[in-house]
């Protein structure tokens, strides 16, 4: 007897169908797996003979044989438990596969029939609605975030028992109701109306915003860089559906999606600490999983304290910032995460953390100080588009009663000043003026002749790379955005030069 049951396997992000096929003879009772199934995998046979005792459901008594098709896609994991235990309630007639043509089962078995959640399940039922599947059957635990998806029906399954019952009639299990996102109205604490006075760091941070810049802010301790951080995602448009849906996949493989928000609607932040590793940063380990880099994606990645990373950590984060993914190599094949993010560093700009400050005095030697420094490699300070010198905050400004300008006006402003950016970059994958690439630089950054005047004079004057110079065009397209002007003028290159200066400051010996 043969019998074929629908479910799905997950390689990086990418979910592709699996078969569950059994085929049941005569012979000496066995129970074997093959189809380039992994350890885990094959512990499935163990798994689903406990579950089916423990359940009080019949085991088949023949020679079975599963095979997971195709057999040229490595599997891994317990995902396909699920699929197969249907395939062997079908051999002894609790279901019936010509009803299942257009189901699809994922979940872990556990051994006292309970069906255990498992990761990946969003791109899973993607996948599965593509291939025409209109059922899917998944743990309880991932109905909310299978649910996202429009146009499947999504069951969810407690234990073997609830779901022989429902496939023989018995007692159906209730679909669960589709989800229907939360409004994305932006509700945070943080708010940028805490932050007394430094205006030039708030405007700074809101350019960045604008046009998905990178920042970096140097400044002394207690300056309030990481209070400024940390009140960036309160300014940063909304999420678009496909974003959300891109981000929530890669957290759903990682297992981190929290069942009441099955689909991410907010921009991500992240804010990894200095020790974290390499692997954890960028993505890596024995079964490669993204790292913070991708789980920020189309978010904000915050390093704090950025001198303290460890130089290799850094290095290793410059590729995927400039290609907006990272690729993991393993001996198995390679898989490739996106990483568009939003990259926010802070530090301060030397070991005692008062080099330059304007009334305390430094104790480091010269020699420490640009050693501090120089853990921030020149080509990893080029990625950061705007340099911030984060001062000390003023005494009149701290106990000043004046009000400061709230998150949701500045986000107002940011709001438009991406609008500007989604119609000129319409029909392309660019989403903002950080994204523009080299070949159409030139084009949509129109100059004046006095800005062109300028921007000589700041190329010889400053010995500009001409990454650097890019960059400074990128950011001064921004700031001509924000003020509603197609053409970028002289003063819009004087802003966007302005947040260049502090390689000059702090890296001139390097
Ligand atoms: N501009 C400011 N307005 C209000 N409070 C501030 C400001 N700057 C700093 N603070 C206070 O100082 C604390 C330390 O700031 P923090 O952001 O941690 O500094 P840094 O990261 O630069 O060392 C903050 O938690 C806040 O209470
Ligand atoms: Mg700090």
């Amino acid at each position: 007897m043969f019998s074929r049951i629908n479910t799905l396997g997950l390689v990086g992000l990418n979910a592709f169908p699996v078969f569950a096929e059994i085929e049941a003879s005569s012979g000496l009772p066995s129970f074997d797996i093959v189809g380039l199934a992994d350890v885990s995998v094959r512990e499935s046979r163990e798994r689903i003979r406990s579950a089916f005792r423990t359940s009080g459901i019949q085991f088949p008594s023949a020679k079975i044989m599963v095979n997971l098709a195709p057999a040229d896609m490595k599997k891994s994991g317990s995902v396909h438990d699920l699929g197969i235990s249907v395939a062997l309630l079908c051999v002894n007639g609790a279901a019936d596969q010509e009803k299942l043509k257009n189901s699809a089962f994922i979940g872990e078995v556990a051994l006292n029939g309970e069906i255990r959640g498992v990761n990946g399940v969003l791109p899973m039922t993607i996948t599965a609605l593509k291939q025409g599947i209109t059922e899917i059957f998944v743990p309880e635990k991932n109905g909310s975030e299978a649910s996202v998806v429009n146009g499947m029906t999504v069951y969810p399954v407690k234990d073997l028992s609830q779901l022989v019952e429902h496939l023989t009639g018995k007692t159906p299990i209730q679909p669960v109701r589709p989800y229907v996102p939360a409004q994305t109205g932006y509700d945070n604490d943080l708010d940028f109306a805490d932050v007394k006075g430094q205006e030039s760091a708030k405007k700074a941070l809101e350019i960045a915003a604008c046009g998905g810049h990178n920042v970096l802010m140097v400044g002394a301790p207690g300056s309030g860089k990481s209070m400024l951080a940390k009140r960036m995602p309160s300014i940063l448009p909304p999420m678009t559906f496909a974003e959300s849906i891109e981000t929530t996949n890669i957290h759903s493989i990682s297992g981190l999606l929290d069942p009441d928000t099955p689909l991410i609607t907010k921009r991500p932040f992240r804010s990894p600490h200095h020790t974290i590793s390499t692997a954890g940063l960028s993505g890596g380990g024995s079964v490669p999983k993204p790292g913070e880099i991708s789980l920020a994606h189309n978010g904000l990645l915050f390093l704090d304290e950025l001198a303290e990373f460890s130089r290799p950590t850094l290095e290793i984060l410059r590729q995927p910032l400039e290609d907006r993914k990272v690729t993991i190599s393993r001996v198995s094949g390679s898989i490739t995460y996106p990483c568009s993010i939003m990259l926010i560093a802070a530090m301060n700009p030397c070991p005692c953390g008062y080099f330059g400050h304007p009334t305390r005095k430094c104790i480091c030697s010269r020699k420490q100080v640009a050693g501090y420094l120089s853990k921030v490699s020149g080509p990893m300070l080029d990625r950061f588009d705007l340099h911030v010198e984060v001062a000390p905050v003023e005494f009149d400004d701290l106990s000043s009663e004046r009000k400061e300008e709230s998150s949701a006006a500045i986000r107002e402003r940011v709001i438009k000043a991406r609008e500007i950016q989604l119609q000129r970059f319409k029909g392309t994958d660019i989403t903002c003026n950080a994204r523009i690439t080299s070949d159409i630089i030139r084009e949509v950054c129109p100059l004046t002749d006095s800005a062109v005047e300028m921007m000589r004079g700041v190329f010889d004057q400053m010995g500009l790379s001409a990454r650097a110079y890019d960059r400074i065009l990128k950011v001064a397209r921004t700031v001509a955005d924000m003020d509603s002007k197609q053409v970028i003028d002289r003063k819009h290159i004087a802003q966007a030069v302005q947040y260049r200066s502090l390689d000059r400051k702090y890296w001139s010996n390097d």
